[in-house]
């Protein structure tokens, strides 16, 4: 059995936390003199990077299609050096992945013209955009990442939708409003629930909304364990999504 790195991906809504635990995650790993590197998607420093940031600054509209394959091909870009430094020991952490690419593209509904129905509060009566269909399918939005190299583990931090709103520097960003990010949530769950059921490794759902160094904790335990298994063999060769 190879020993390797553990692949270990953070998910989760914007302002749920990840840039902060993924920073402190990689100094206990330091401390630990586990090697290891951290990454994040989107990597905007390199060429379809700057694109991807200055789409979500809104400085430039992009078609829905092409600006999910471009947020793909910045994993692509990546993707053998990952597998490098996994065979190499080293420990990659990354900060969003391919599931974030699906959960963001398959919850794009159409911009609707209509004036919103009022709802009572307290009414049982689906809001609009739980109705609107999807821009892009979701099948489609997968395509893309097939074979990219499939995570050991990965951690998502779950938070109400509107708690992260409530965070520093929310809505800066195209996507950082409530109700994408509650579909978002959505789609994460039925991400999940393929993440299983395909056996592409262990996810993780964690609170995060609890204190950060609890929620810190937490992650450490999963982390500490995916690489135990790397370092014994058990992780066996990198895969592939979604094999
Ligand atoms: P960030 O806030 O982690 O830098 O991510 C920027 C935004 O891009 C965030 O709203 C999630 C979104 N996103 C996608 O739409 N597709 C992707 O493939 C990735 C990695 C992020
Ligand atoms: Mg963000």
């Amino acid at each position: 059995m190879p020993r390797r790195g553990a692949f270990v991906v953070i998910e989760g809504l914007d302002r749920s936390g990840k840039s902060t635990q993924a920073s402190n995650l990689i100094q206990r790993l330091d401390d630990a003199q586990i090697p290891s590197k951290l990454i994040k998607f989107p990597d905007r420093s390199t060429p379809i990077g700057k694109l991807i940031d200055s789409y979500l600054r809104s400085e430039t509209e992009v078609d829905d299609h092409a600006i999910h394959l471009l947020f793909s091909a910045n994993r692509w870009e990546l993707a053998s050096s990952i597998v490098k430094d996994l065979e190499a020991g080293i420990t990659v952490l990354c900060d969003r992945y391919a599931f974030s690419g699906i959960a963001f593209s398959a919850s794009k509904v159409a911009p609707s013209d209509a004036p919103k129905p009022v709802v009572a509060e307290g009414s049982s009566i689906a809001p609009t955009h739980q109705t609107a269909p999807p821009l892009l399918p979701y099948s489609w939005c997968r395509s893309p990442d097939v074979s990219l190299p499939a995570p050991d583990l990965t951690v998502f931090l779950d938070i109400l939708p509107e708690i992260a709103s409530k965070r520093a520097g929310y809505g800066n960003e195209r996507y950082e409003n409530q109700e994408h990010q509650e579909r978002v949530r959505e789609l994460f769950s039925r991400i999940s629930e393929e993440v299983e059921a395909e056996g592409v490794g262990r996810w993780v759902v964690l609170d995060g909304g609890l204190e950060l160094k609890e929620v810190e904790e937490a992650i450490w335990r999963e982390v500490r364990e995916a690489v135990r298994e790397g370092v014994e063999g058990e992780l066996g060769g990198v895969k592939r999504l979604w094999d």
